[in-house]
């Protein structure tokens, strides 16, 4: 079967209502149809500053929340990315093939280092991209469910893949973005023309899906509208309107147009109710199986060395072709 990677970053105690509906909610059909392997960038989140026994917790709660947010251990690959060191072996490859303009024009990129300055800013950051065309590359995956900030980094994969393939013969798998338009960039609830992110947004902009209720509730009733009153959908004019309505559509399955169409005569208030209700009826079960998943971590970490172990299996063997292939010496 064709092949599906993703990875989210341990940076947060939780994942937010934007990775999941950008990303890990897409990622549960695609178990159905594809090979799929799913996991935890904790090489990545090391572009940050860390506390050690924080990211260990953080590590195995990202694990957690992909299981409780619906992907099946016993249909796919979970795993944490430093279980297998092959991401780092193809990292060094790729990055001698990457152009330093290339990796120095990737947004993120510049958005954190100026942020951060020359000095703060680190070289795993400068790499970062090139870390997570790994990822995927390793697994020959055709296709990558994430969400629009992620886009730029999948056309350097794409690029990569081409260029090696162009350079010594078809060996890289030239992956594809799945991205819905409709929940690809979930917005700031604070302001809606940025998008919702855990680095970027202030408490109240982010829906935090471990959060008590009563939190997240508070913070939908007082997202940022417009002085308007009525709801319709209209990015330009109305974003956080939009936003409102695209969280309530996805969580609901009703169409915009449906629920534009219900809320006819009603007012700001009586949407932000009812995509606070919709939260806190995902968000409930969603936390309770999270935190029992992480009570038994016995458990938890029999799945991730299960899915380490398969995940080695395959990042190896394209590891090896890739060393042939460029004339590495075989090892004895
Ligand atoms: P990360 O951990 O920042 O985010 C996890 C996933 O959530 C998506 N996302 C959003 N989707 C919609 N609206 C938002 N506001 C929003 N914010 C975040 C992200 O696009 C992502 O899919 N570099 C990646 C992790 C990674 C990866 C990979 C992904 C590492 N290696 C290989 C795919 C394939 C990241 O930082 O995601």
């Amino acid at each position: 079967r064709p092949r599906v990677l993703s990875l989210v970053q341990p940076t947060a105690n939780s994942l937010h209502l934007g990775n999941y509906l950008g990303a890990l909610r897409q990622w549960v059909p695609l178990q159905d149809e594809f090979e799929t392997f799913y996991g935890v960038a904790d090489l990545h989140a090391l572009t940050v500053e860390n506390e050690p026994a924080a990211l260990t917790e953080k590590t195995l709660r990202a694990a957690a929340q992909l299981i409780a947010g619906g992907v099946d251990p016993d249909r796919s690959t979970v795993f944490v990315q430093s279980h297998v060191p092959e991401h780092t072996q193809l990292t060094w490859v790729l990055s001698c093939m990457t152009g330093f303009g290339q990796a120095s024009r990737m947004t993120q990129f510049k958005d954190k280092s100026s942020r951060l300055g020359a000095d703060a800013a680190n070289v795993g950051l400068f790499l970062y991209p090139v870390l997570m065309a790994a990822d995927i590359l390793l697994y020959q995956a055709e296709r990558v469910p994430v969400g629009e900030d992620q886009r730029q980094h999948l056309e350097l994969t794409r690029d990569l893949a081409g260029r090696f393939n162009a350079r010594y013969g078809e060996t890289f798998v030239v992956p594809e973005p799945h991205i819905l338009a409709s929940v690809g960039k979930i917005m700031d609830l604070t302001d809606p023309t940025a998008k919702m992110s855990k680095t970027g947004s202030p408490p109240n902009g982010i829906i935090e899906l471990l959060d008590p209720d009563k939190a997240n509730t508070k913070k939908i009733k007082s997202a940022v509208t417009d002085s308007d009153r009525v709801i319709t959908f209209d990015e330009q004019a109305k974003p956080g309107v939009a936003n409102l309505l695209r969280i309530l559509s996805a969580l609901t399955g009703e169409s915009i147009e449906s629920l534009v169409a219900g809320f006819e005569g009603k007012g700001y208030g009586d949407l932000k109710g009812a995509v606070a209700d919709a939260v806190v009826a995902f968000a409930g079960p969603f936390r309770e199986r999270t935190f029992a998943l992480m009570g038994e971590r016995t458990e938890l970490e029999k799945i991730l060395a299960a899915g380490a172990e398969r995940a080695r299996d395959v990042a190896a063997g394209t590891v090896r072709q890739v060393y042939r292939t460029i004339g590495l010496l075989p090892p004895g």
